[in-house]
């Protein structure tokens, strides 16, 4: 991999602000760039570094693309428009939910996000717009992972010789690309952003799609959103690196007032872990995983059987798709 790490202990933030704001606009110069926000410590830090740096010359947009955690898109605009920055949200839901339908293969439906994302939304928002760059949260994990073939992230292009100028007919400035999420979040914070923005647990790229093991259509992304909410609300804050919902492919045999009710199954998965490369299960208190069986049981349609997730990661990844 060519690009060089600059750790955590290497980084003085705000040279590293300043570097980049230079850089950055020196490279789009009078042109327009657009970049996409989706509430993540990434992006977040994207957005505020490159409407330092550009300005009016910056449009930020929210890509609604139908897969996002419950009330996500509104929370997201409204936090930056209270910040200062204005934010476009895009209804692009129908034509992610398009590229999805019939898609069960997990490297399929990365591939799907990623050619609705690049090849159809953002270029289209370019051609309006007139922008000649799209400014983009890629992280050297995001990288790291692609190149070693364990998973697709949906942002990486460019190191898997994706020419995107003569693709997708603009290019794109990727400033966090040498950093690990412990620096983002230092950047995150020397920006002035909010510690829900700075602290917030990594999201994937992919949304909820990364918890639907199977078809992924609107009716199940609803039951894993619905999940995500509980899962969220028992295990947040309490010190893992990241706890979500996964909703399994296959009906199960449960029961229900006496009678058999083939049903859903939701597992659960809480990850101890310190930048993602590895990651333990949660030792979560008995007490608590009943909980979350009880709430889920009772509160997410269709669901007959919880699991809790207990192996490592490796040889689990941390999301399922
Ligand atoms: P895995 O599942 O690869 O996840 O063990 C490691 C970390 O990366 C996040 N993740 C992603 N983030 N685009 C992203 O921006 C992706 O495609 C993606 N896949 C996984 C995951 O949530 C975890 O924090």
């Amino acid at each position: 991999m060519e690009i060089k790490e600059l750790t955590l202990e290497n980084l003085d933030p705000e040279n590293f602000i300043q570097e980049k704001s230079r850089e950055i606009s020196s490279a789009v110069g009078d042109g327009i760039a657009i970049n996409a926000l989706s509430g993540g410590v990434d992006s977040s830090a994207v957005t505020v570094l490159c409407h330092r740096a550009l300005g009016d010359k910056l449009k930020t947009y929210f890509i609604d693309n139908g897969i996002m955690r419950d009330g996500e898109p509104e929370r997201v605009v409204s936090l930056f428009s209270k910040m200062g920055i204005p934010v476009e949200l895009v209804d692009a839901r129908s034509e992610f939910f398009d590229a999805l339908k019939g898609l069960t293969d997990p490297e399929e439906k990365r591939e799907a996000i990623t050619q609705t994302f690049y090849r159809k939304v953002f270029s289209r928002i370019v051609k309006e717009s007139g922008a000649r760059y799209l400014l983009h949260g890629t992280i050297y994990t995001d990288v790291e992972e692609t190149i070693a073939g364990i998973k697709r992230q949906h942002n990486i292009l460019e190191q898997l010789g994706i020419d995107t100028e003569k693709e997708f007919g603009y290019s794109v400035l990727e400033p966090l690309i040498q950093l690990r999420k412990p620096a983002v979040r230092e950047i995150a914070k020397a920006l002035g952003l909010p510690e829900e923005i700075y602290n917030r647990p990594p999201f994937p790229g992919p949304a909820l799609v990364a918890r639907v093991i199977g078809e992924v259509t609107p009716e199940r992304i609803e039951t894993v959103r619905k999940a995500t909410v509980i899962v969220e609300e028992e295990l947040s804050g309490k010190g893992a690196f990241q706890c979500m919902a996964v909703l399994h492919g296959n009906r199960v045999t449960g029961m229900r007032d006496g009678k058999r009710d083939y049903g859903l199954q939701i597992e659960v998965r809480c990850w101890d872990s310190t930048d993602a490369t590895t990651a333990k299960p949660t030792r979560l208190p008995f007490e608590v995983l009943e909980r979350l069986a009880e709430r889920i049981t009772n509160d997410v349609p269709g669901i007959v059987s919880v699991t809790y997730n207990i192996t490592s990661k490796p040889p689990s990844t941390m999301e399922v798709v």
